[in-house]
Parts: structure tokens; sequence; C-alpha cells
């Protein structure tokens, strides 16, 4: 570890942990369901994040490329924004790549808090981003964002400003994304903004296609889920009896990658077992397009307001700026 990142570890603050058997209890009820489902979040062990990586260099997956693209053509604009004197919040910061667009241009940041439920992906990013960026004060707190967010106490005074990248808010049903989006208005205080990625409905074929690329690498990704069950939680899976599945549901507006079982089967998870017809599926993951006008209304129904838009030629993506009053 560099001295940067061991000084970003001692300072890391650390939000309560969930209880550990959080994971297995998930899986447990999702896998009762009539509907078999398990939640995204759980994509992400080292092999997941690993897979993940790979699944935005892809040909098909236009969603990275196009987002970071829409970052470095507007970052003056987007750190203008902003405006001077801000804490920027990260909400699911990863390796924390993306906002270095924005941290290259808002060169006026009172401290940049990158938050994370990986406390040793946190610790690499932020001892990177202390060393790249030697004028700025990074404060990162290890946390689920999907859960409480108590940053008061956490943060410099200031006003603040959150990012959120990536279409993460695509995982979310829109009155969950809703849900989500009126918690951070609440975490962030009074006058903030908000810079958010969010993907934009397009033809069937490019979206299925970004979600079951030709070279496996999503299908790789969504067993590794069952991969994870079984390293992590003692279970049985067989993976080579589950096909990964990618759909557009129009009625739902959604991506939804599911698990389907090749074959009859018994499961065991933690010594409960768990029966599976051929053509059975486990749903694990829907991601959730829009229009920019369905976008707003469900920003506006969280308290927030629609300030900036910037998008790429093609209105693959979308990169928006909401403030609260
Ligand atoms: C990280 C949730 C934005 O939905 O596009 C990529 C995850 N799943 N390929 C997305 C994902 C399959 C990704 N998000």
């Amino acid at each position: 570890m560099s001295a940067a990142a061991q000084r970003a570890y001692r300072q890391a603050a650390r939000a309560p942990d969930e209880p550990d058997n959080r994971f297995l209890r998930d899986v447990l009820d999702g896998l009762a369901r009539q509907q078999k489902a398990i939640p995204p979040k759980y994509f992400y062990d080292a092999e997941g994040s690993r897979l993940f990586d790979a699944i935005c260099a892809l040909e098909e997956y236009y969603p990275t490329r196009t987002e970071i693209g829409i970052l470095s053509r507007h970052a003056r604009e987007i750190a203008g924004a902003i405006g001077p004197g801000a804490v920027l919040v990260e909400f699911g910061a990863g390796s924390a790549v993306k906002v270095r667009h924005i941290l290259d241009a808002a060169r006026d940041l009172r401290a940049f808090v990158p938050i994370d439920i990986s406390g040793e992906h946190l610790i690499e990013a932020s001892g990177a981003l202390a060393a790249d960026y030697p004028g700025l004060t990074v404060l990162p707190v290890v946390a689920d964002f999907t859960g409480p967010l108590a940053l008061d106490s956490m943060l410099p005074a200031g006003r603040r400003v959150g990012f959120f990248p990536g279409s993460t808010i695509g995982n979310f049903d829109p009155p969950e994304a809703s849900a989500l989006l009126g918690r951070f208005a609440a975490a962030l205080g009074p006058g903030a903004g908000l810079v958010i990625g969010v993907d934009l409905e397009k033809p069937v074929p490019v979206l299925e296609a970004a979600y079951d690329d030709a070279r496996g690498v999503t299908a790789a990704f969504n067993l590794n889920l069952l991969g994870r069950i079984n390293r992590e939680l003692g279970a049985d899976f067989d993976l080579s009896a589950f096909a990964h599945r990618a759909v557009w549901n129009p009625e739902s507006r959604a991506v939804e990658m599911h698990l389907v079982a090749s074959r009859a089967q018994r499961v065991t998870v933690a010594g409960q077992t768990f029966d599976f017809a051929a053509g059975d599926t486990i749903h694990t993951e829907s991601s959730y397009k829009y229009t920019v006008p369905r976008f707003h209304r469900i920003a506006e129904a969280a308290g927030w307001r629609a300030d900036r838009l910037w998008t790429d030629p093609d209105r693959l993506f979308s990169l928006h700026y909401l403030t609260t009053s």
C-alpha cells in the first residue's frame, strides 16, 4: 500500500456495517419467491468487479464510453454548474475514474467524498486521487449508499453536490429510483446539486446487444453471481445448468437479465433447498431506460429541479445537473 493509500485508509470514515448475514438473507428470500430474484448489488465481488470493467470496454456496451465522452466534452460547463467551494460526494465511487474529468475542471472544490461499500476499492481509489490531486481533500466513506446515509457529521461545511454516474439509477425501478433521489437530497442538505448519468431509450437490438455481448462477458458476469453464492454461502449451484438471458421488457421500460435453468434441478443454499423446473429463471437485474421527460418527472417527484442537460450527438446517454432549493 502506498503512503497516500495508507493515509486514506486511516482517514476512511466507516458507516455502521450491514449485518454479515444480509447477503444470505437476501438470497434465501429471493429464491423463495414465485419469480426467483437476486438483487444486482451482489454482482460486485472481486471477480464480478473485474468482469464489469471488461463489460465497460466492450464494443456493444455503449454507456461507459458515451458518458465519459459527455464528461470530457462538457467538463468546464459541469464544473461551472457545480460552482466554487462545493463538497462533491460520489455515491458508489468504485475506482473513482469518471470523477477525474470533473476534478480536472473544478479546481476549487472544498473536498471530494467518495462513498463505496467496498473499503478495499475505496482505499485504493482514494490513495490514487490523493497522489494525483495534491491540493484536494479526499474524505472516503465506507457505506452502502442504498442504506441510511447520515453524512452530516462526516462532511465539512459547504454546499454539497452529489455525483452518481454510470446510470446506476437504472438498477432501481422508477418509484425506488425516485425514493433514492429523495434520500440523496436529504443526505446532501439544502441548496444541493446532483450530477447524474441516465441511460436513454433506444432501439431494442442496440439495448439487447449491450447486455448480451458476442464474447459472452456479460453472460460470465451474470453467472458469477451463482459462483459467488457457492463460494460465500456454501451453495451448490451447477453453473453449467444455467444460461444467460437479456431481454427488453416494453412494459417496464427495462432490459432484464435472467439466469435460465436449462433442466429441472434442486439447489441447496445454507441447508435450504430450492427447486427449479427447466426454463425457470432467476431475475438478476433490471436496467431501466428513460426519456429525458420521464427522468425529469421522477427527479421532480423527489424534490429535484432539472437545471442542465448534456447528451452525446447520438442521444444514447444523458448527464443531468439537478438542484434543490
Ligand atoms: C452498473 C447498473 C449501470 O445496468 O448497464 C452492465 C450494470 N449489467 N451489464 C447497467 C450492467 C450488465 C450496469 N449498471
